[in-house]
């Protein structure tokens, strides 16, 4: 479970990795040595992303520009801020550049969210809870967002349809935090483990919004169930 829960946390130094290889199990060094091969890890070092994850994203908003300057976005999941930095980068949040609309982020996480200019962040703050939706109101300006993002992954148990159950569930409750923010017309991004209920969480999307495929990025692992729904033009 060590690799899985380094994996979460998008541990990014290889100089650390490499110290850290020679105590570890066969497995873990396996887990160890494949990222320090991986060309997106490699390149979110260059560019300076808290984890390759970024590229996931970025792969996803140049086929679909859903991050233009100006937009308000809600980036659920969002330690250690990868995603983030992409949404804050395409949306001007950060004002990089003055002639241009300036934007709004906003990322949830369970866990600590190291700051980053030009987002606001609720660390300690569950998705699911209602709570923390009422916070988010606050922090986005109309309390509306153009764009919900969610990379949520629960910590996993390893048993595969475990996983997948607990990750729709926690997806599905998107739905309630797009009835409380998201814009007629807007836009969700989100991620789950393939496995039966995805079909269900593909009806409820299709239920709020006009248009829902399926992605699977260059960048997600080709080994892993991951896939993410995009979902536009939302009905409120
Ligand atoms: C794969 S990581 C996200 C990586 C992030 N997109 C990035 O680029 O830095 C998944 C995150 O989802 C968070 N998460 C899982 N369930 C959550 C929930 N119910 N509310 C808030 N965050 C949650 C976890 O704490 C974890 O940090």
């Amino acid at each position: 479970m060590w690799c899985f829960s380094l994996q979460r946390r998008c541990l990014h130094s290889s100089l650390g990795l490499m110290k850290k290889l020679k105590s570890k199990t066969p497995a873990e060094q396996r887990w160890l040595q494949r990222q320090l091969k991986d060309p997106y890890v490699k390149a979110s070092h260059a560019q300076h992303f808290r984890c390759r994850s970024a590229f996931k994203l970025l792969e996803i908003d140049d086929k679909f520009r859903l991050l233009q300057p100006g937009r308000i976005v809600v980036d659920c999941g969002a330690a250690p801020g990868a995603w983030s930095q992409v949404a804050v980068r395409r949306v001007n949040s950060d004002r990089t550049d003055p002639a241009l609309p300036l934007g709004t982020v906003v990322g949830i996480d369970l866990l600590n969210i190291p700051p980053l200019d030009g987002a606001h962040f609720l660390s300690s703050h569950d998705v699911t809870d209602p709570a923390t939706h009422a916070k988010l109101l606050e922090l986005l300006p109309g309390g509306r967002a153009d764009v919900i993002l969610s990379d949520m992954a629960p910590n996993a148990s390893g048993v595969r349809e475990m996983d997948h159950e607990k990750l729709i569930v926690t997806c599905l409750s998107l739905a309630d935090l797009a009835e409380r923010v998201l814009q007629p017309g807007g836009s969700l991004v989100c991620k789950y483990w393939d496995g039966i209920l995805a079909r269900k969480l593909q009806e409820k999307l299709s239920s709020v919004f006009g248009h829902v495929q399926t992605l699977k990025p260059n960048a997600s692992r080709k080994e892993s169930a991951e896939r993410y729904f995009l979902a536009r033009m939302y009905r409120k």
